[in-house]
């Protein structure tokens, strides 16, 4: 190899490391200046959701689908109450989205159910490498602090009058519940097949005649993906890349939903939705 060469490489090997280095130092310090922005929220008294400890977690794109349906719903309703149940609320990003579209629709007339256990759920024993983001919720979840984010998010957002936390696994809590008394479900606590299977199978007891069933995480559909690699992932992995369409999705999810509605549901940027009638279960249009 020729000196100049060798000397080009080397140069390029150092620029290289130097970018990696500055983005390092860049991301160190953009996350100091969030931490400080999180613990001024809590001593503030104002709500928090940003990346530290993941307190977001209801996707921007999703949430224009999960209003439209309480408002669509809401409309029909002669000044009666609309009951939500959610199973897995974490920081509260999305209980306070509904608890927030039942006072803008319904003029608070209404509550939003919290089923949560807020304790480590992912077994980091089955899988080969967690993702830093899994590893980052489950430390959050071990120190309460993801419980105690979501306490101080209800009440500084001035929702807590409607928001009622129930903390225990939903196998616990949901046999508690009386039937037909929630005008709305929606799924998206684990994404273990088995665990999914056995939320929707409660929230069907649960819903009354005409209620919505709904959840998220359905980045594609039962159809759509190779169902051999789905199945051994299902209650390992939380999230893997589907060998067919080359997109990343949640096979707990994607089995569960397809096998307990036998076939396509309602979808709209991963948030899923059905309606449960005498006869079964019916599409919902949200365009
Ligand atoms: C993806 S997070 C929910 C995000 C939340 N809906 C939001 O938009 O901010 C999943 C939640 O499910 C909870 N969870 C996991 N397994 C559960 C179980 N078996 N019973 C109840 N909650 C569970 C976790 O504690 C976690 O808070």
């Amino acid at each position: 190899m020729s000196k100049t060469n060798s000397d080009s490489k080397c140069r390029s090997r150092k620029v290289r490391r130097s970018w990696f280095k500055t983005r390092r130092i860049k991301k160190k310090i953009q996350y100091l200046f969030e931490l400080i922005r999180y613990k001024g929220c809590l001593y503030t008294g104002k709500p928090y959701f940003g990346p530290v400890i993941a307190a977001a977690q209801a996707w921007k794109y999703r949430k224009p689908y999960m209003n439209k349906i309480v408002e669509l719903e809401v409309s029909k309703l002669k000044g009666e109450r609309y009951e939500i149940l959610e199973i897995g609320s974490w920081a509260g990003d999305s209980a306070i989205l509904w608890a927030n579209a039942i006072k803008k629709f319904n003029n608070g007339n209404g509550s939003v159910t919290c089923v949560d256990q807020w304790k480590p759920y992912i077994d980091l024993g089955k899988r080969d490498k967690a993702s830093p983001v899994i590893s980052r919720m489950e430390k959050a979840l071990v120190k309460e602090r993801i419980f105690n984010l979501f306490l101080h998010n209800i009440a500084t957002s001035k929702l807590n009058d409607i928001i009622r936390p129930y903390k225990g696994s939903s196998d616990e809590v949901l046999i508690t519940l009386r039937d037909n008394r929630f005008n709305l479900a929606f799924v998206d606590g684990s994404h273990a097949y088995s665990h999914v299977i056995r939320d929707l199978e409660n929230c069907r007891r649960l819903l009354c005649d005409g209620g919505i069933l709904c959840g998220d995480d359905l980045e594609l559909q039962k159809h759509e993906v190779d169902v051999k690699v789905a199945e051994e992932n299902k209650d390992i992995e939380d999230c893997i890349q589907d060998p067919k369409t080359g997109e990343y999705f949640h096979p707990g999810v994607t089995l569960a939903v397809g096998e307990f509605f036998g076939g396509e549901v309602s979808c709209f940027e991963g948030f899923w939705v059905a309606r449960k009638t005498n006869s079964g279960w019916q599409r919902v249009n949200l365009a």
